[in-house]
Formats: C-alpha cells, sequence, structure tokens
C-alpha cells in the first residue's frame, strides 16, 4: 500500500523537516503540533523556506504552491485518522511515545502504519501498547531531513515483513536511501556516532583543546562537513542527552555515558541552535 496521506505528530526540528520532505514528493501532509499557534506558525515557516528556493531557482513558483497546498496542521489528533501512515517525531522520552502510539492506535485507520522517528529507544516498547503490533516500526530520518539522504528502517522483533517493505518504498518515494536495521538502541549511525560526539565534549571539558580547534581538527582531519560540536548544537544538546542515556542505558558502555558538561549545558538551557545558545552562540545574527 503505497503512501498517499501522511500524519507527522510533533513539530519540532525533524517534524517540520519531513513534512517539508513528504509535501515535496507529491504526499498529502497533515502535521500535529500541541498547539494551534505552532501548527500555524509551522505553516508560516514552511512558506518561507519555500519562497527561499524559489528566489534560488530550485522550484518554480507554481511548484512551491503546490507543496505548501498540500500540507495543513492542526492541533487535533483525530485528524491524522484517515492517514496511511502516522510518524511520531515528539520529544526523546519513552513514556511520552508510548502514551501517543496507545492513543494513535486507538484513532488512526485499521491497517494503517503506525512509525516513530526515535533515534535510540526501543522500537518494540512503542509497538507492544497498540492492538496491531506488527504494523509497528521506526522511520529514522536524519537532520536537516530535506537534505539528507539516508533513512533507517528499523525492524522489531514484531514487525511484518510487510510492514517494512512498505516503510522502505515510503522512504524510497520521500527520495531518500533506505537501510534496515534492528531494534537496538542507536541503530547504525547513532551507535557509532555518539560516543564520537561525546568524547568530543570530553576533550573540551578537559581542555585538551579549544571549541575552535576541535571542530576545525574533524573538518580538516577527516573532511567531515562539520565539526562534533556543532553537530551537537545542531542536533539538540537535549536530545543528544536523551540519546547518550539511551544508548547507557542498554549497553552499560562507557563511551555512551554522557560527559557531565553536556548534562550542565541543558539543565542551563543551553541547548542548541534551538535555544540560540550552545557550544556556540546563535543570538548574535
Ligand atoms: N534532532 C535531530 O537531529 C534528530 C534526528 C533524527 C531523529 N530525531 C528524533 O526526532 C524526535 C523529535 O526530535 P526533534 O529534534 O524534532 O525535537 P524538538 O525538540 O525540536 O521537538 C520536539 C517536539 O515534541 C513536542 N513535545 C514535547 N513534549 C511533548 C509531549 N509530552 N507530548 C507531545 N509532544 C511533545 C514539542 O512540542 C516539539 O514539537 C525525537 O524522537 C528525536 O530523537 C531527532
Amino acid at each position: 500500500m503505497a503512501v498517499e496521506k501522511l500524519g507527522i505528530v510533533g513539530s519540532g526540528i525533524m517534524g517540520s523537516g519531513v513534512a517539508e520532505v513528504a509535501a515535496r514528493a507529491g504526499m498529502t501532509v497533515v502535521l500535529r503540533s500541541r498547539k494551534q499557534e505552532t501548527a500555524d506558525a509551522l505553516v508560516a515557516g514552511l512558506g518561507r523556506s519555500l519562497a527561499k528556493q524559489v528566489e534560488r531557482g530550485k522550484l518554480d513558483e507554481a511548484e512551491a504552491a503546490a507543496v505548501a497546498g498540500r500540507v495543513s496542521a492542526t492541533a487535533d489528533l483525530e485528524a491524522l485518522s484517515d492517514c496511511d501512515l502516522v510518524l511520531e517525531s515528539v520529544v526523546e522520552d519513552l513514556e511520552t511515545k508510548k502514551q501517543l502510539f496507545g492513543e494513535l492506535d486507538r484513532l488512526v485507520k485499521d491497517g494503517a502504519l503506525l512509525a516513530t522517528n526515535t533515534s535510540t529507544l526501543p522500537v518494540v516498547e512503542m509497538a507492544i501498547v497498540t492492538s496491531r503490533p506488527e504494523r509497528v516500526c521506526g522511520i529514522h530520518f536524519f537532520n536537516p531531513a530535506p537534505a539528507m539522504a539516508l533513512v533507517e528502517v528499523v525492524r522489531t522483533l514484531l514487525s511484518s515483513d510487510e510492514t517494512i517493505a512498505e516503510a522502505k518504498a515510503f522512504a524510497e518515494a520521500c527520495g531518500k536511501s533506505p537501510v534496515v536495521v534492528e531494534d537496538r538502541a542507536g541503530f547504525i549511525v547513532n551507535g557509532l556516532l555518539f560516543p564520537y560526539l561525546n568524547n568530543a565534549v570530553r576533550m573540551l571539558e578537559n581542555r585538551t583543546a579549544s571549541r575552535d580547534d576541535i571542530d576545525a581538527a574533524m573538518k580538516g582531519g577527516c573532511n567531515f562537513p562539520m565539526g562534533p560540536l556543532a553537530l551537537l548544537d545542531l542536533v539538540g544538546l537535549d536530545t543528544s542527552l536523551a540519546i547518550l542515556d539511551a544508548l547507557y542505558t542498554e549497553f552499560r558502555d562507557p563511551n555512551y555515558a554522557a560527559v557531565p558538561l553536556l548534562r550542565r549545558m541543558v539543565a542551563a538551557g543551553h541547548l542548541g541552535r534551538k535555544s540560540g545558545q550552545g557550544f556556540y552562540d546563535y543570538t548574535k545574527g
């Protein structure tokens, strides 16, 4: 079954990015935010992003209008009931996600796929609160969703082969290249990436080198497009901490034990780009 209508729950960095990707691929998208003002602001933000792409000649005006016309935003979860696939992309917290899966299972039509964009949490725990665990999987987009080619499709012990095939087909219809991975914290990319990011914070904390030199070293020495501290700011330090905590809970590997500086920055409200302050200051234009 091809996905014609996509529901997205969560209007943060990832929810809005995936909405743009799917609408550009021709799908109808309903984006649910808890507050109608946030939902409306997102649609306005999408309009601005599309207008910029028209200015840069990446999209013509008619296409931009068509993409914008395919996205609507709501504060009402019931508006997602006739979606073919609902992807949740709310805060990285298992209890919040489980509660949401229970509600979605009651509301969304029989046979629809329910998926999570979680970076690390056990997908099977979200599946078992539903009456359709075989129709639940992870569909993990990367940040920023419009630019990143990869999607990890996460298979739980209960996901059916049809579910995995449909999730892969959805990712491909979005213009992405899916890989399939078992339901282990961090999947492939974050399992390998986060020890590196965490150790970069440790180097900063130990004063091995300055912020700018750590980032410059990994760009110049490994040809990475951005340094680890800038990447943590892009991901969001709260989300990064939640990812490390989930990895540590699962594997007890000291490389996954969040460095105290990261935890203190989150406590201080320094969340990276989204709060204006992280390892870098984003408030000065
Ligand atoms: N940031 C990344 O780089 C990245 C990449 C891939 C996947 N993810 C995953 O995507 C999901 C969302 O991350 P994000 O970066 O968009 O986060 P974000 O902080 O930008 O947005 C989180 C969203 O969750 C909503 N929310 C918070 N508490 C909630 C609650 N109790 N009930 C319902 N909604 C609630 C917030 O209003 C917000 O819209 C997480 O599971 C994260 O692990 C993040």
